[in-house]
């Protein structure tokens, strides 16, 4: 697809606001709000900035997709959403709960009730010698459920997720697609109010990873939850309404597809690559439109009515040229 970035000041506009709307302001809050993100990770001497100044709000009852580069720092924000790692500054909101400076009482609370998390890795999302149930109700034995309630949950969610034949069954009696489904249901177990997850299906042939991402989705629709899902499989992030590209550890362009015409609602269309303007009025160019026309250091910008012009700068002896 030929990118075609239009710089949209309010990229996320069209986030469809499902979910609980209570009148109260906790609901009327976005499910994900970063503002200005900064993580930086020190290995020895040396500092990586993974966040420089991350900017995103995902709505309440969105679900959107995140791809870019390896290293541009995808699991970095990850991490901080699950409140498994600190931001080193900024802001990072989620389900209402500032994540920076938490508490670790706090944190663990937050990690218990507000999010469920889906690694990459199958085996790494489940404990090994529990069964595909008891490995369910644990998330709920940690949180105070009783032992009825739990078991009840457990097995419901297996159920709704297709596996209620696989309960009783260990974490390596199971396909790599099946141990994905379990550890939604683990990562739904508490009713979160956001699915975070990271390259669940990275490790899945196509048709399983297809069955994975039918699970989320049905996360997304029908529990409720707010998901946000990092994957470098183009044939998921083209279902979502919006797909966020992460790029220097910034949001640096934003698709949004809506359903086309002739899809009778079943599909969405390819979806128009917007450049994100940050809260500082910044915007990355991208590549492949700056390199032909030369463009570095600095533009010239032209102010019309109705668009921006971008012009490449010529040095003295150019113009006069
Ligand atoms: N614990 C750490 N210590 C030092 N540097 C780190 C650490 N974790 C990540 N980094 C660095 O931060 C940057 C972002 O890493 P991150 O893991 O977030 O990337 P990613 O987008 O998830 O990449 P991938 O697609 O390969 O998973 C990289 O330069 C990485 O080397
Ligand atoms: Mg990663």
């Amino acid at each position: 697809m030929t990118a075609t970035a239009q710089a949209a000041a309010s990229a996320h506009e069209g986030g469809n606001q499902g979910g609980d709307q209570g009148g109260d302001q906790a609901a009327a809050e976005p499910a994900i709000q970063c503002d200005r993100l900064v993580r930086v990770h020190k290995a020895g001497s040396l500092e990586v900035q993974a966040l420089q100044g991350l900017d995103l709000r995902v709505e309440r009852g969105e679900m959107v997709a995140m791809v870019g580069a390896s290293g541009s720092g995808k699991s970095t924000l990850l991490n901080i959403l699950a409140g498994l790692d600190a931001p080193s500054a900024g802001s990072a909101r989620v389900a209402g709960h500032q994540l920076a400076g938490m508490r670790e009482a706090d944190r663990l609370r937050y990690r218990r009730h507000e999010v469920g998390v889906i690694w990459q890795n199958p085996a790494g999302n489940l404990l090994p010698h529990l069964t595909a149930a008891e490995n369910v109700a644990l998330p709920l034995r940690y949180a105070g459920t009783g032992y009825r309630a739990r078991r009840a949950r457990a097995l419901d969610l297996l159920d709704e997720l297709g596996l209620a034949d696989h309960r009783d069954r260990i974490p390596a009696r199971l396909s790599g697609g099946e141990q994905q489904r379990v550890a939604i249901a683990v990562a739904l177990a508490n009713k979160p109010s956001v699915l975070l997850a990271d390259e669940p299906t990275g490790e899945l042939d196509s048709q399983t990873a297809e069955n994975v991402f039918e699970a989320l989705r049905a996360a997304n629709r029908e529990h409720g939850a707010t998901v946000l899902v990092v994957t470098h499989d183009p044939a998921i992030a083209g279902r979502v309404a919006r797909t966020i590209a992460i790029r220097d550890g910034r949001v640096a362009t934003e698709t949004l597809r809506t359903a086309g015409p002739d899809s009778a609602g079943a599909g969405l269309g390819p979806g128009i690559e917007y450049a994100v303007v940050d809260s500082a009025g910044r915007l990355q160019l991208p590549r492949e439109f700056t390199e032909p026309l030369g463009i570095r250091d600095r533009v010239r910008l032209e102010r019309e009515a109705d668009h921006i012009g971008v012009w490449p700068h010529q040095s003295d002896e150019e113009q006069s040229s």
